[in-house]
């Protein structure tokens, strides 16, 4: 070998040595793939091991989890962690939950700025608790949501696959700069309150190329959501795409700056919808656009109700103190499983405004369906059927 290239191996060795990534593997701190041990003590230790490591220009220290089936009673990985660049949590096997519910998050992830979930699969194993749900002669806890990520910023969630949650699959709260990409969620149409994800007080979420199917809503989001474009989505069965329930309490933020774009929603209860309280606590919803969208047998596709009261207790008089404003729905088509395709049915008080429909095309049962306004006001432009109400 000449020098020259024996140099140039030596360059080559130090460099891989360089990019070589700091893994912390959970077998190695005693985690079992056998599906029944509980690995809680190891993926702790894992993630411990990999948020204290300071990382390498170039490279994130990771926590793996190998192939296999881990059982993992529950997970409080808590940040921050060392690596400005945030850590990466690759999954390669299956993670399950305990079936019983013993607390109101499973997998959580508090703090975490900058990190990363890639693959694997996180099994909610929900059946029992939806079971005692069901019967209503038994007292059962709210339930356990799988994957919460709280206070963290410039987080990425990919290719993850998530199934039968006891609540809701994914809630991201309190954090800024979230994408979430080629995500799975599937839970059966009958589970109780499995959505999809959550989103609230929260801004820059982007939602790409998801397929939910569930119990409740695909996507979900709360008071003080910003920014969020949510893109190729695939919904159903559930309760479809919603902003809301809104106004349940005083001091709400708003949700502003919402794009729903190339959506298909298949059998399910809603299509695109905003929800608020029939009460007086004030709030917002402005500049929301949802476009090319195609329903097909959707209960109700477009949907703003402002008069939300189960029970009806505690609304008086029925009036939501919630704006909305600021809302396109353009190139929709699709069928709807009822005759009222395009229901606006707004606050009293605060009457819906600047509503536009261009390009509607929505059938019911191979005829035109019908549209509805309340205290809604807006315009049409090209093709819209139903006819506008607005
Ligand atoms: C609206 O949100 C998108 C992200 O979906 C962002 O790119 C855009 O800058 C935001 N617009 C405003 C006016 O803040
Ligand atoms: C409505 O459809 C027409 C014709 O296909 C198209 O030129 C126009 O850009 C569409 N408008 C919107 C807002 O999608």
């Amino acid at each position: 070998m000449s020098g020259v290239a024996l140099s140039l191996a030596v360059l080559a060795a130090v460099l891989v040595a360089a990019a070589a990534v700091a893994e912390y593997s959970v077998v190695d701190y005693g985690a079992r793939p056998d599906g029944g041990s509980d690995s809680a003590g190891a993926f702790l230790a894992a993630w411990y091991a990999a948020c204290g490591h300071a990382g390498r220009p170039g490279s994130r220290p990771v926590m793996r989890v190998p192939a296999g089936r881990f059982l993992l009673s529950r997970a409080y990985f808590k940040g921050p962690c060392r690596s400005a660049a945030g850590v990466v949590v690759a999954i390669d096997g299956t993670v399950l939950a305990p079936l019983a519910v013993d607390s109101t998050a499973w997998i959580m992830f508090h703090y975490a700025d900058g990190l990363a979930i890639r693959g694997g699969t996180l099994d909610g194993q929900g059946r029992a608790h939806w079971a005692c749900k069901a019967d209503a002669g038994r007292d059962c806890p709210p339930g356990t949501t799988t994957l919460d990520i709280s206070q963290s910023n410039g987080v990425s969630v990919k290719r993850v696959t998530l199934l039968d949650s006891k609540n809701v699959h994914m809630s991201i709260y309190d954090c800024r700069g979230v994408t979430v990409q080629s995500v799975r969620i599937v839970a059966p149409a009958d589970s109780p309150n499995t959505d999809g994800i959550h989103v609230q007080l929260s801004s820059r979420v982007r939602i790409l190329s998801a397929t939910i199917g569930t119990g409740d809503d695909c996507v979900s989001m709360g008071p003080g959501t910003s920014d969020v474009l949510i893109r190729n989505i695939r919904c159903g069965p559930g309760h479809g795409i919603s902003i809301g329930s809104l106004g349940g309490e005083a001091g709400e933020e708003g949700v502003r700056n919402v794009t729903v774009e190339r959506a298909a929603l298949t059998g399910t209860q809603n299509g695109l919808r905003i929800k608020t309280w029939g009460k007086p606590n004030p709030g917002s919803v402005t500049g929301v656009t949802f476009s090319r969208v195609t329903m097909r047998g959707v209960h109700n596709p477009i949907v703003v109700d402002q008069n939300y009261c189960p029970g009806d207790v505690k609304c008086p008089g029925k009036s939501s103190g919630v704006q909305i404003s600021d809302v396109s729905y353009e190139d929709i088509e699709g069928t709807s499983a009822t005759p009222v395709a395009v229901r606006f049915d707004c606050s009293g008080s605060n009457p819906c405004t600047g509503f536009r429909l261009s390009n509607i095309s929505l059938t019911y049962r191979d005829r035109t369906a019908r549209s509805l306004c309340r205290n809604a006001d807006g315009s049409a432009t090209g093709v819209v059927s139903p006819q506008s109400c607005l």
